[in-house]
């Protein structure tokens, strides 16, 4: 198990919560098909795959949108580059909007529970013994 990545010191990546300090930035979620909080489609029945074994270290500015990648499939982790409309037709990116500028950890193995935030899923053995997929 390679260490490439791993956060250091007081930005280690957190046991729950999507900040350093453990909670999760307040944001407001981006209506595109009425699926309430989460904009990521439900009906198909593909399955994220693991993109990163670890969560990604990100600085989100308030009011910008973002779009989470919830397939795995994208080569711009953990934001969406369109591979899910081949990959996984089944699966949508999750658009967010934070209200305030914060540094987070979102999830790099797609097994979060708290999406687009990493919640520590990924020490599992489920995730960390998981196939990753091929990079160009
Ligand atoms: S990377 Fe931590 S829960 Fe997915």
């Amino acid at each position: 198990m390679g260490n490439r990545g791993t956060p250091k010191g007081r930005d280690r990546a957190p046991r729950g919560g999507g900040t350093p300090g453990g909670a999760f930035p307040r944001a407001r979620p981006v209506s595109s098909g009425g699926a309430g909080r989460r904009s990521r489609c439900r009906s198909g029945s593909a399955q994220p795959v693991v993109a990163a074994k670890e969560p990604f270290a990100v600085e989100l500015q308030a009011g910008r949108t973002y779009a989470w990648c919830s397939c795995g499939h994208s080569k711009r982790q953990p934001f969406c580059d369109g591979a899910h409309k081949t990959a996984a037709p089944g699966l949508a990116p999750l658009r967010f909007t934070p209200e305030e500028d914060a540094r987070v950890w979102l999830c790099g193995c797609k097994r979060t529970r708290t999406p687009p935030y990493c919640d520590g899923t990924h020490k599992g053995e489920a995730v960390q013994g998981a196939p990753l997929p091929p990079r160009l």
